[in-house]
């Protein structure tokens, strides 16, 4: 169990009359190379949670264990770097003079040889998609999704076992964020990292995810399989969520038309094809 949350919470400016629960009484399991989406509305605390998993934010009141191992002061350092935490807009940290160094700047502590240290950054580069004529660039010569995807990479190429990406396609246009959703599944799938996604769309964690959480007022309202999640589309909205519109269509056409047996469990636009093509098949033979 690369990932355990224990009865955590969290308050922000405690005695204070600011003060705000965003985190109250969490506890949750992610398996190894799972796909895992957070979805919630805005403040529920779904960054407050997930900045909690590598000690960026410490327990007020819970536990975190990272492979078995509960994290406390002394081992911070070392469980850190199993966690690789992409914030939301990551690029406005990129701080270096090039691309190389900035990707590069995660590793300068592990006294790497030139040769090694390129080849990491090279390949952390690759898997976000980007090729290495960029590696001498500054950061000001790219464009929004490229400098997005190098800050990216100055995560990737600490080689983390759980990858947690929060809001990774926020304000991107619909080609970006299909490039950096697609490079998350494919650095789960290829390299079995565990990816934890944070997002606004049920349409990308209906794509992506294997598990999704979804919270509401610093709780966890549900968890499980995206399907077993949309079929509560009526909780869904009194929480401020909507299903994926794959699954309102096929709702309402279930509804409309009961004799035609057609399946609801549909929530992206592939399954939605499939069932149709099934439907117009099943048409022909009768
Ligand atoms: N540094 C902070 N100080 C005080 N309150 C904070 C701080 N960060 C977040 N909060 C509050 O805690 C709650 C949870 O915030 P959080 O950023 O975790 O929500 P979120 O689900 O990530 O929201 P969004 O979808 O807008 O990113 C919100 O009410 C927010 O206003
Ligand atoms: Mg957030």
């Amino acid at each position: 169990m690369p990932l355990k949350i224990e009865n955590l919470s969290h308050t922000y400016m405690k005695g204070t009359p600011f003060e705000k629960k965003a985190l109250d009484n969490i506890n949750l399991e992610i398996c190894d190379g799972e796909f895992v989406g957070i979805i919630g509305h805005t403040g529920c605390g779904k960054s407050t949670l997930v900045q909690h998993f590598n000690g960026l934010l410490k327990p007020e009141e819970g536990n975190i264990y990272i492979d078995g191992l509960l994290m406390n002061h002394s081992n911070i350092k070392e469980m850190r770097k199993k966690v690789g935490l992409v914030f939301q807009y990551p690029e406005y940290q990129l701080f270096e003079s090039t691309v190389y160094k900035d990707i590069a700047f995660g590793i300068k502590n592990e006294k790497l040889s030139p040769e090694e240290e390129y080849n990491r950054v090279s390949d952390a580069l690759n898997k976000t998609g980007l090729t290495e004529d960029i590696l001498d660039k500054s950061i000001y010569d790219l464009s929004g999704g490229q400098k997005r995807r190098v800050a990216i990479a100055g995560i990737i190429v600490m080689n983390p076992q759980i990858l947690v990406l929060d809001e990774p396609a926020a304000g991107l246009d619909p080609a970006g964020r299909e490039e950096i959703l697609g490079f998350a599944k494919k650095l789960r799938d290829e390299n079995g990292i565990t990816v934890i996604l944070v997002s606004h769309s049920m349409e990308d964690i209906a794509k992506l995810a294997d598990k999704v959480i979804v919270m509401n007022n610093g709780k966890i309202e549900m968890i499980g399989k995206p399907k077993e999640v949309f079929r509560n589309g009526k909780r869904l909205n009194e929480i401020g969520l909507s299903v994926p519109q794959m699954s309102s269509v096929f709702n309402k056409i279930g509804e409309i038309l009961p004799d035609l047996n057609i399946n609801t469990d549909v929530f992206t636009v592939e399954e939605a094809t499939e069932e149709i093509l099934r439907l117009l098949n099943k048409g022909e033979t009768v």
